[in-house]
């Protein structure tokens, strides 16, 4: 039992996000109190709506969504099987365009009026029943929502800077792998490092070794290159970043051009899909990047914080944070899932961790450099606090 999505159209083309819309349908089922049923949603183009809207309702015309109760078939066959919706994507994408909002949310409110006409509400049959089943999915959207808003980011600890420490020495201290340890006993919930072409910090045998002994979530920052991707995919961290790399920066610079290197980064994210490793692309706070990440199928965007962090004054500071603030809503209602990092420090975190819908932050510099003054331990759980402030 449970979701089976079926896609009867390119699912790429209209950048639809199988994972999330199964994961919440499940969830939408749970809220319902009927997780051990089944639904299929199928998803048509218009020509296929028009002719199932004109075979079962004697319609002209395609409609947006039409759901079939499995209750027509026999017991013995439908099982706890609740039916099908049929979902036709082009009338989803007009209605979206026109109510201003994304793909994403239109098909998820489309998934609610089917599945609530599944268990039997019906808007056709009175005005009165057109209103409960209008509040009851309000209620859904709402609900839906909250369950997929994180209550808070996790922090995970960048320990890239300690492995600068160590090569500028070439011997072997400081070791990022046991920094890594410290970080999550001080309550970093992820380790995050950057595997450069020219391998300047992190190092081949640091990335083997943290693979077999972080316990919380390794992400490994990489450039989309042939033999960094080889790597990981036999690495299979627990996700990737992919990152723009340049020989001479000092850190990376600005987020990815999506738009730019769309070809490459889809043919990255296809072989890392197949090997079940989600991926995360590192974009500035721009629509435009957004929709390129969700259309070339990444599973998050982590939001380059770097020019908020960097303002010379306030009121840029604040432009930039008003630019992650929409972007990142942008991009968790066209599906993506979304970190956020890139300079952050005691005094800029806070208010970016406050923001609803970011799962993770990935922080270094700002943490190592404080660890020489109090240690690594200590730094972590000053930063933790930084987090925690914006809970309060
Ligand atoms: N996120 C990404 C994609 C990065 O490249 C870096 C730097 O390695 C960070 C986050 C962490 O930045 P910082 O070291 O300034 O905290």
């Amino acid at each position: 039992m449970g979701i089976n999505l079926v896609f009867n159209v390119d699912r790429l083309q209209f950048h639809l996000n199988a994972g999330l819309l199964k994961q919440q349908s499940t969830v939408l089922l749970k809220l319902l109190n009927l997780q051990t049923s089944g639904v299929s949603i199928v998803f048509i183009d218009d020509r296929a709506m028009a002719e199932y809207n004109f075979t079962y309702r004697g319609k002209h015309g395609p409609t947006n969504v039409l759901s079939f109760q499995a209750e027509a078939l026999p017991a013995e066959l439908s099982g706890n099987e609740l039916g099908d919706i049929l979902i036709s994507v082009e009338t989803a994408g007009r209605e979206a365009g026109q109510k201003g909002i994304s793909l994403h949310q239109r098909i998820t409110e489309l998934i609610i009026h089917g599945i609530l006409h599944l268990t039997g509400y019906d808007h056709e049959n009175s005005t009165r029943e057109a209103l409960i089943m209008w509040e009851k999915e309000q209620l859904l959207f709402k609900q839906l929502i909250q369950q997929r808003r994180p209550t808070m980011p996790q922090l995970a600890i960048n320990v890239d800077h300690v492995a600068t420490i160590r090569q500028a020495r070439g011997i072997t201290e400081p070791d990022p792998v046991i920094a890594a340890g410290i970080c999550e006993l001080a309550g970093a919930k992820g380790i995050v490092v950057h595997l450069r072409e020219d391998r300047r910090h992190i190092q081949d045998r640091d990335v083997q070794l943290l693979r077999q002994t972080v316990k919380t979530k390794l992400n490994l920052e990489m450039a989309a290159a042939k033999e960094i991707i080889d790597i990981a995919l036999d690495l299979k961290p627990d996700m990737i970043t992919l990152v723009p790399e340049k020989r001479k920066e000092l850190t990376t610079e600005g987020g990815l051009d999506v738009i730019a290197n769309e070809k490459k980064l889809k043919k990255t994210i296809a072989k890392m899909s197949r090997a079940g490793i989600p991926v995360s692309i590192f974009i500035d706070p721009d629509a435009a990047q957004i929709e390129a990440s969700l259309e070339i199928g990444a599973t998050f965007v982590e939001l380059h914080t770097g020019r908020y962090c960097d303002a010379d004054n306030e009121k840029q500071r604040d432009n930039e944070f008003r630019l992650i603030e929409r972007s990142a809503e942008l991009a968790f209602e066209s599906g993506l899932r979304v970190n956020a990092g890139h300079g952050l420090d005691y005094r800029t975190t806070t208010r970016i961790a406050a923001l609803p819908v970011i799962e993770e932050l990935s922080i270094g510099h700002a943490v190592i450099s404080r660890a020489v003054y109090v240690g690594l331990d200590q730094a972590v759980r000053e930063m933790q606090d930084c987090i925690t402030m914006a809970g309060l």
